[in-house]
């Protein structure tokens, strides 16, 4: 079986906590691509969020991670692709709930409002929970039939 490849993006109020999952990543094994941004320097969450969001929308990658100050941005970004589930998650019981119920396939990070430590666990949690399916399938697809609302 081939490694998953998951990409991960900051602007700089994630960039500490990118480079703290970047090595929970790997030591899970996982082939990890950092899309950036590669120092604290400021900078603008779009530019990342779209990379990553695009490799998901495309099916390149099944799961993404993206990290801002308060997760906000990179979700509004991210959610703009088709098919993009984007998570703003905060504890491991979000992080469980956003798979078992909402099959997210992007984790948005809080930098500014989670500790490295929870971060990394909050990571672990979603990567290993499963989607629960049943009546949550039926809910998922009407995300994207809005228009037959
Ligand atoms: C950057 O200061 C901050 O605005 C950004 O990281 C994010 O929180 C935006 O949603």
């Amino acid at each position: 079986m081939s490694v998953e490849r998951i990409p991960i993006g900051s602007d700089h109020a994630g960039y500490e906590l990118k480079e703290k999952l970047k090595v929970a990543l790997s030591g899970l094994g996982f082939d990890v691509e950092d899309v950036g941004t590669h120092s604290a320097a400021s900078t603008d969450y779009a530019d990342y969020a779209h990379p990553v969001a695009r490799e998901v929308e495309t099916g390149q990658a099944r799961r993404g991670v993206l990290i801002c100050g308060t997760g906000l941005g990179m979700s509004y970004a991210a959610n703009r692709h088709p098919h993009v589930r984007a998570a703003v998650v905060w504890s491991r019981e979000v992080a469980a709930l956003s798979r078992q119920h909402n099959d997210a396939n992007v984790l948005v990070l809080p930098a500014r409002f989670v500790s490295d430590e929870e971060g990394v666990a909050i990571l672990k949690t979603w990567l290993e929970t499963p989607f629960e399916g049943g009546r949550h399938e039926r809910r998922i697809e009407k995300i994207e039939r809005e228009e037959e609302q």
